[in-house]
């Protein structure tokens, strides 16, 4: 048998003639930038997140960029953010010239540890960036709570997270501002690169807009210090377009997840994302923690099974910048032992029971310890 890590293909099958319809018709009106689907796209991931206003633009990363630039972040402030995330959560950050500040994970949900965050608070913090690690919710309550004491936003970076819930509120509409990606394997994976900003302020609304549109709110009147961070119709046609499915899409992957998990739940060397009982996580990555990963992935490889690591250097490790080794020890420990198993809403139960079944072989012959 033979499993990808991820199955896209099967994804656009299921949307294609739809799809082609649309594209035939925004090629007919030439309607190539920021058009009428990016609009109506708009207006539903939004309210799919108990959000009044959405801006869709050109990927996760600018949204990031983006919800930083909203709130004036620049040159001698800082911002704090996990250690375990994907790099682009720090690139918000240094491109408002501000200074990431790293704060390690819990190592029951692998999200930012809400206990540590107050202690990094200095005069100059400007902003808090929760991330919904693997589609898991952090901490939203204790965040929160921090933030108000301090007088200091959450920013959301829920790139992972379409959906998911904290407290059975929707992630996206507890930060001020809540960047989204649409990269093609994500939950809701648009036909190219693509994010979302969603807030409740039209003020923050209207300004990053303004600043995606080449700091411009009328043609060649630039009053901001712009850039291009438009989505491309084309593009947010697809996003319109298999919003009615995310749900569905979304379901799929939480069986999938509770299978791998009742299937591995004896196999006393598997670690999982804890859940918190009030949360909705909605799995983006299947994650699973072993001692013996290097040789866990190299065996499933050979049955068949591909798998990815999610992250194999935590960021405060990345050359670019200047944490130490033993500044966020769980979030090292994660990255040496994490592995991400095949998931997305065609995984069959079969192939589900099959990697569950090699990963038994394995442990069964390694004895190993977590
Ligand atoms: C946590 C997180 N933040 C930000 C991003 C950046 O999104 P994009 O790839 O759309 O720029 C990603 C994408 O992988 C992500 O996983």
């Amino acid at each position: 048998m033979k499993i990808p890590f991820v199955d896209l293909k099967s994804n656009f099958d299921q949307i294609k003639k739809e799809y082609l319809i649309r594209v035939d018709q925004i090629l007919n009106d030439t309607s190539f930038i920021d058009g009428y689907y990016n609009r109506s796209f708009e207006d539903k991931f939004a309210s799919l997140h108990d959000s009044k206003f959405g801006v869709s633009l050109s990927s996760g990363t600018a949204g990031n960029h983006m919800a930083l630039r909203a709130l004036n972040i620049g040159v001698g402030d800082e911002v704090i953010l996990p250690a375990n995330t994907f790099i682009a959560t720090a690139w918000g950050i240094t491109l408002c010239g501000a200074t990431p500040v790293f704060v390690d994970v819990d190592p029951e949900t692998f999200n930012i540890d809400s206990k540590q965050v107050e202690e990094k608070i200095t005069s100059n913090t400007k902003a808090i960036i929760a991330v919904h690690l693997y589609g898991l919710p952090a901490k939203m309550d204790a965040l929160l709570r921090v933030g108000k004491k301090y007088g200091i936003p959450i920013i959301e970076d829920a790139a992972q997270a379409h959906l998911a819930e904290f407290d059975s509120q929707k992630v996206g509409s507890f930060g001020k501002l809540s960047s989204f990606s649409f990269y093609p394997s994500k939950n809701l994976g648009a036909f190219g690169e693509a994010g979302a900003i969603t807030t409740n302020s039209e003020e923050l609304t209207l300004k990053i807009r303004k600043i995606i549109n080449q700091g411009s709110e009328s043609k060649y009147v630039h009053s901001e210090l712009g850039t291009n961070y438009r989505l491309s119709h084309l593009i947010a046609a697809s996003l319109d377009l298999k919003i009615p499915y995310l749900q569905e899409w979304t379901e799929a992957r939480i069986r999938i997840a509770n299978r791998y998990q009742n299937n591995l739940k004896d196999i006393s060397n598997i670690n999982f994302q804890k859940v918190p009982s009030n949360c909705k996580a909605v799995y983006h990555l299947f994650v699973v923690q072993t001692q013996n990963r290097s040789d866990l992935q190299k065996h499933l490889n050979e049955k068949g099974i591909s798998t990815g690591i999610h992250y194999p250097i935590p960021i405060h490790l990345q050359s670019i910048f200047n944490g130490k080794q033993g500044d966020c020890p769980i979030a090292e420990k994660l990255a040496q032992q994490t592995l991400s198993l095949p998931i997305y809403p065609n995984l069959t139960d079969s192939e589900v029971d099959y990697v569950c079944d090699r990963i038994r072989d394995f442990s069964m012959n390694k004895n190993i310890e977590v």
